[in-house]
Order: structure tokens, then sequence, then C-alpha cells
């Protein structure tokens, strides 16, 4: 079909249903160009919960349209591709938390929202990548169990020094692409631009950049800098934003493999369906569900 009727059919069924479209950072730029909330997964999970429309299409993976389902229970929260999933989300599993707790009875679970909705109902306070350091910092126990991402959780570590941190093997596989030598390269081949990494980048990676932040804190860092040239760390989905809020910056992606497979399979044709057809319905286990929910509750509380 084509994309302006698409768009069209979008708009209307939007309408009609009275739904909201939202996406991440990460999502094809005629994605992004259509919602109606374009994001990082906390700001995201935010609108989510704070708008009134009772349908919410939500451009991203699994993890994140489950947690909009878990923040607000009665909405309808739809996927359009039902098998947009995290590999580090399913990096550790609730038993993985059961075992940890045995193992260390005095620490407290930090989660990153990139986990299963079992791993946050075990967990003590769900975190995002714009606010591990705070929730981390300000968490009321010195002693933190950080999961899924070793690679955030060790940019936490040495932010918050004081407390004594133990880190989960996960990663993300995009992130994980980057090398030092790339940020090496790039810095050669423009010396004047700034190095903008997200925290899921390796910490030889984080270690050079001039930034560090979550998607939308990347483009806000860009957008407010006075500097013209960036070099940016994280998956080219952010380009979208990047280029709109600043026609007369320049942007060089740190490696030409950032290219999220998941983030990247909802198309506009699955947005029409998911609002046309009200697909795919995320559930999630009441018994689940109540722990999650006090989690992600904590974050959004602290955070
Ligand atoms: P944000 O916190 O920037 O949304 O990052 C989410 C993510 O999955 C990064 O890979």
């Amino acid at each position: 079909m084509n994309i302006e009727v698409l768009k069209n059919e979008i708009y209307k069924l939007k309408e009609e249903k009275n739904a909201l479209i939202v996406a991440h950072n990460y999502q094809i730029d005629e994605v992004q160009e259509i919602a109606d909330f374009v994001g990082d997964s906390f700001y995201l999970s935010k609108v989510c919960a704070e708008r009134p429309e009772e349908v919410i299409v939500f451009c991203g993976v699994h993890f994140m349209a489950e947690s909009a389902k878990i923040l607000s229970p009665h909405k309808k929260v739809l996927l359009p591709e039902i098998d947009a999933g995290c590999p580090l989300a399913d990096m550790v599993t609730a038993e993985d938390v059961e075992n940890l707790k045995k193992k260390y009875p005095d620490y407290s679970i930090v989660c990153y929202i990139n986990s299963p909705a079992s791993v946050k109902a075990k967990s003590d306070v769900i975190c995002t990548s714009s606010n591990a350091v705070k929730i981390v910092r300000e968490f009321p126990n010195d002693k933190i169990i950080f999961l899924p991402d070793k690679n955030l959780g060790s940019f936490v570590r040495k932010q918050v020094p004081e407390k004594d941190i133990i880190l989960w093997e996960g990663f993300c596989i995009t992130h994980y692409k980057i090398k030092k030598e790339d940020v090496e390269k790039a810095k050669s081949l423009h010396p004047n631009a700034l190095v903008l990494v997200h925290p899921e980048c390796r910490p030889e990676v984080v270690e050079l950049a001039d930034f560090v932040g979550s998607t939308k804190q990347i483009i806000d860092f860009a957008t407010a800098s006075k500097e013209k040239e960036f070099i940016i760390g994280t998956e080219m989905g952010v380009l979208y934003s990047l280029k709109k809020l600043n026609p007369d910056k320049k942007f060089y992606i740190l490696h030409p493999g950032m290219i999220c497979p998941n983030m990247k399979k909802n198309t506009l044709q699955s947005v029409r369906d998911a609002l046309l057809y009200e697909r795919y319905q995320i559930e999630v286990e009441e018994e689940i569900m109540q722990g999650a929910k006090r989690a992600l509750a904590k974050m959004l509380e602290m955070g």
C-alpha cells in the first residue's frame, strides 16, 4: 500500500479508536513521523501512564509495551509486531533472580527496564538508562545487584563508587558492536566532533565519550550544544530526531552496524494493522503484574 494512504488510514483509525501512538527513538523514520510521542524508555513509560487514551499502540519492543501495560492495566496496549523482542531482556530469568536473592540476601535488586515482567516482579526497583545512576545512588541500601546489563551497570558503578554493586552478565548485542578502535578512528576522522554514547556501550567506549546518556538525553544534549559536529554511539534511529531538530549540525554514526533488528520490525503497515485488528494485545499474569507494578512505580516515585 502507498505510504500516504497508509498514513491517512492510521490517522483515521487512531481518531476512531481514540488511540495513542508512541514510538521509541530507534523506530524507523516513518513510524516516528506518525507517532504522537517519540522518546526514550523512561519518557514513554511516563507518557503511557499519564495520558487518558484507553488504547496505546506501542512502537518499540516487547518489554516496553509490557511495562506500559503494567503501569496501566486497564488500558489496551498493542505491540504491532509481537516478535519484536530484546535479546538483552532475555539474558536474565526470574529463576536467576531467585538464586541471586538466596546467595546475596542483604542486597537489593535494581533491574534495568530491558527485562521481562517476571524479573521485574522479583526486583526492588526498576531503572532506565536515563535514571539508573540516580536510582542506584538514592536507593536506601549500599549493597546492590544490578541486572541484566553489565555495561550500564559498570557505568553506574563508576558514578556511584560508594556502593557495592554486583553486575549480571547481560549486554545489548547492537551496542556491543562498538569497539574502542571505532571511537579512535571516528575521532581522527572528525577531530572537532563531540562523542555522545549510550551507557549500554562497552566501558572502554564510554570512557572515551564526551557525553553518556539515554537516547533522549543524547538528542537533548546535541540540540542544546553550541558545537556543530557529533559522533553518535547508539542505534541509528536517533538520527531521525537529531537531524530534524538540528538541520545545521552534522552527525556521524560510530559503527555501520548500529541497527537493532527488533526495533526495526514495526512498519507503517503493522501499525495500521495493530489499530485495525487491535493486535497484538499485551497481557501480563496477575501475580507477576502486582510485583512488577510495585517495582516500576517505585522508579517513577524516585525518578
Ligand atoms: P533508552 O533508555 O534511551 O530508551 O534506551 C533503551 C534501549 O533499549 C537502548 O538500547
